[in-house]
């Protein structure tokens, strides 16, 4: 008899039996480790710290950004543990969603499915605000002048090198680069593991020399105060700014998940999931801290908060040709994570559509080409319209608290299922439980915390709206509950 629930869970077994199955017919088990955590600092390193650490820096920390990103990677590590046990366990896509059907239920599923859009599609919008401000600044560099109503959303104030200011009407480089990018992956353009391996490492190579070479013209006094004194608003500066501070950067961290979805094609998943994930986290985190130290060593904080800080870093250094191969490189890198993140939530839809919770359109795959198109043409043409007039502090601050939430979920995920199925078998076991996944609750919490009344008041009327949807559509055509309506 079929549960009918709302509560209706897919058993461990189930999971890890189609995925055995799927996985032998198509996927082939190729990647190791080095790839893993390749493909986790491919989806990870992108506009957090090439846009928000700038942001974040002059709105809320000042050079305390560097503890918001420890407190940020303390977080990330208890979850990044929760995360491998049951990547290594549950080794099949759609991420967090598929571990809440089994643990939770159907409803937590549908909430975490709706609630990974904010992760996915918005943090591609994201990342694309973030690719327009350095495209526009690279080609200023070549004489090409973009006019900067044209590359802001509406009513953002844009400071201008003369001195006057000017008002965002859209952002159409934002728009642009979804537009390939969904094309590409419209296409089935995938990204070839090593293709990203030579992103990454351009990625990586720009980071480093920017730390190795800023590093020797940091000015101290530029690191005074510390912590600069809240302004007697929660937030602003002091203590509560680096809380404020550690929740926008958290968007920086965000992509270690994604590396749960290549568990099937893992060689070794029991070995290699915990390596890619952990891995990738302690030398993307590492690089943070030391990129938010340099930067705010080389420019006042204060003047940090503009499209493209990193580059601004650089210009404080004096090496022109420099200050374009930073923007070449955080172009790349951008650019990989978009296309990560826009593929990543064309595959969520997929999952959530074969299980009947989203219509069979989303998970319709065009006969030749082999991707879902149509869903893929569908979130780049949102994507493209979110990017083109939210300014990317909104947007960074709506990702980060979705995602804080969804891994709330995966935390508790660990706990329930080592009651639920104490028998199953868990290749990798997360040190510690349940000390580790509460402490990633409470961190994930804190920082939560952290973010202002208004992102909260958004999460919540996003939370309302999907459930919305799911009475009006998902618990009628859900296939576990009613396999019989097939
Ligand atoms: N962590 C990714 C970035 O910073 C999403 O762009």
């Amino acid at each position: 008899m079929a549960d009918t629930s709302y509560m209706a869970r897919k058993s461990v077994a189930d999971i890890v039996g189609s995925a055995e199955a799927e996985g032998s017919r198509a996927l082939s088990k190729s990647l190791g480790a080095t790839s893993i955590t390749a493909m986790g600092i491919g989806a990870i390193i992108g506009a957090g710290i090439f846009v928000l650490t700038g942001t974040a820096a002059a709105q809320f920390a000042g050079p305390s950004i560097i503890l918001s990103f420890v407190l940020g990677g303390i977080a990330c590590a208890f979850v990044g543990l929760c995360y491998s046990e049951l990547a290594a366990m549950l080794p099949v896509c759609g991420s967090s969603y598929t571990y809440t059907y089994a643990t939770l239920g159907e409803i937590f599923a549908w909430i975490i499915g709706w609630d990974l859009i904010l992760e996915y599609a918005m943090g591609a919008a994201t990342v694309a605000v973030g690719w327009s401000g350095y495209i526009v600044s690279l080609l200023h560099n070549a004489g090409i002048n973009i006019p900067p109503h044209l590359a802001a959303a509406p009513g953002t104030v844009i400071k201008l090198a003369d001195g006057t200011t000017a008002t965002g009407v859209v952002n159409l480089p934002a728009i642009f680069i979804i537009a390939v990018l969904t094309t590409m992956l419209v296409l089935g353009t995938k990204e070839s593991a090593r293709l990203n391996n030579v992103m990454v490492a351009i990625k990586l190579t720009v980071v480093v020399a920017f730390i190795a070479l800023g590093v020797f013209f940091i000015k101290s006094a530029n690191w005074h105060p510390f912590i600069p004194a809240n302004t007697g608003q929660f937030g602003n500066f002091g203590m509560s700014g680096i809380l404020r501070g550690s929740a926008v950067v958290f968007f920086a961290f965000i992509g270690f998940d994604a590396v749960s979805t290549a568990a099937q094609e893992a060689k070794r998943p029991q070995r290699d999931m915990p390596i890619g994930i952990l891995g990738s986290l302690i030398i993307c985190t590492v690089l943070y801290i030391l990129v938010a130290g340099v930067l705010t060593g080389l420019v006042p904080y204060a003047d940090l908060n503009v499209p493209d800080p990193i580059a601004k870093g650089v210009d404080a250094i004096g090496l022109t040709w420099f200050s374009v191969l930073i923007k070449i490189g955080a172009l790349t890198g951008l650019t990989t994570v978009i296309l990560v993140l826009l593929y990543g939530q064309s595959r969520i839809f997929f999952t959530m559509s074969e299980d009947g919770l989203l219509p069979p359109l989303f998970a319709r795959v065009h006969p030749r080409l082999h991707t879902p198109h149509r869903s893929q043409i569908m979130i780049g043409t949102i994507v493209a319209i979110v990017a083109a007039l939210t300014p990317i502090g909104v947007l960074g601050e709506m990702v980060s608290i979705g995602t804080l939430f969804a891994f709330i979920l995966v935390c508790g995920a660990v706990i329930y299922l080592r009651r639920s199925d104490s028998e199953a078998s868990r290749p990798f076991r997360a040190p510690g439980v349940p000390i580790v996944p509460i402490l990633g609750i409470l961190f994930c919490l804190l920082l939560m915390a952290g973010l202002p009344l208004v992102t909260w008041v958004r999460l919540v009327v996003w939370l309302v709206i999907g459930m919305t949807i799911y009475l009006s559509y998902g618990r009628n055509h859900s296939k576990l509950r009613f396999p019989e309506r097939q």
